[in-house]
């Protein structure tokens, strides 16, 4: 099903009314993100992969905070580069949708790698706003577009799309209404790749990811959850890769900064406890 005007009736519940408010006005974690965004002028909104280099917690203490924040925006960047990674064959004609686009950074690097066409959707009318105007401060804005719609009801083209992913996204909606919604843009043969957190089926919903839902106003799935709604929507996982291991450098780091907002020991402990995974799936429509 798809809206003929999706500019409208975007915000359909109280729960996606408070996501969008969230969005639009989050200054504890936009402090994080403008201040590790203002390093080059990719603005994200997820965390990050990989070892980060020891070295930025010796040396000049005056200094030591600009080292730590220019590594740990690496480490979100070396995340998105992973994801489009697993985005398959893309090319210049190929269109491609970033569902929940937030300041749309990694929009931005898949037209800077494919040459791709790029829609973002996001809830947040800030959002919104702050993307269109970095993709025409690029001079790319007929490429690269963000609109206030819900990625749960796009309203584009069925079949449309080569390309589809989320990062860190699904955790604020039904995975199984979510992908239905991406199995319709998909053309067939069509890449989703998918970078979230989700619960430990066996271990279910610690204090700590309790406590992580509750910081950002979100509903953590089950891992379990992403594989049934995946199939039951003709995608079919492709690559599955945990990454938590990978991601814990990150937050060691993050805790060890001035822009530390206190759920660094959450995601630590839901992490290190083995109740919280960071995930990437790749996923092929048939
Ligand atoms: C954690 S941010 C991730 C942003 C971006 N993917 C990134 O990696 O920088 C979550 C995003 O999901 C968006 N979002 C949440 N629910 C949504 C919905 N139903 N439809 C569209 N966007 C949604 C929020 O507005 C926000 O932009």
């Amino acid at each position: 099903m798809s809206t003929t005007n999706p500019g409208t009736d975007v915000l359909r519940s109280a729960y996606q009314k408070s996501v969008a408010a969230y969005w639009n006005n989050n200054p504890n974690d936009d402090r994080v993100n403008l201040r590790l965004g203002d390093v080059d002028g990719l603005y994200h909104h997820h965390y990050g992969v990989g070892d980060y280099d020891p070295s930025v917690l010796e040396g000049p203490q005056d200094t030591r905070d600009e080292r730590i924040i220019t590594e740990l925006h690496r480490l979100e960047t070396a995340q998105a580069d992973l994801l489009l990674n697993h985005l398959g064959q893309i090319t210049f004609d190929d269109q491609v949708l970033d569902a929940g686009s937030g300041r749309g950074a990694v929009s931005f690097m898949a037209n800077h790698r494919f040459g791709c066409r790029v829609d973002g959707v996001t809830i947040s009318k800030y959002q919104v706003g702050f993307a269109n105007s970095q993709a025409r401060h690029r001079g790319i804005s007929d490429r690269v577009s963000f609109h206030f719609r819900n990625m749960l009801d796009t309203g584009f083209e069925t079949g449309s799309r080569r390309g589809v992913w989320t990062d860190e996204t699904t955790m604020y909606v039904d995975l199984f209404d979510l992908f239905a919604e991406f199995s319709r843009l998909l053309k067939f043969g069509g890449r989703y790749v998918c970078v979230t957190g989700c619960s430990d089926d066996l271990t279910g919903r610690s204090e700590a990811v309790r406590t992580i839902d509750e910081h950002y106003t979100c509903n953590i799935h089950p891992r379990s959850d992403y594989f049934k709604a995946l199939a039951a929507n003709n995608l079919v996982p492709i690559t599955v890769i945990d990454l938590t291991a990978l991601t814990i450098p990150y937050w060691e780091l993050r805790a060890n900064s001035s822009l530390a907002t206190g759920i660094e020991e959450p995601f630590l402990t839901a992490y290190r406890e083995g109740s919280f995974h960071y995930l990437l799936i790749a996923a092929n429509r048939i």
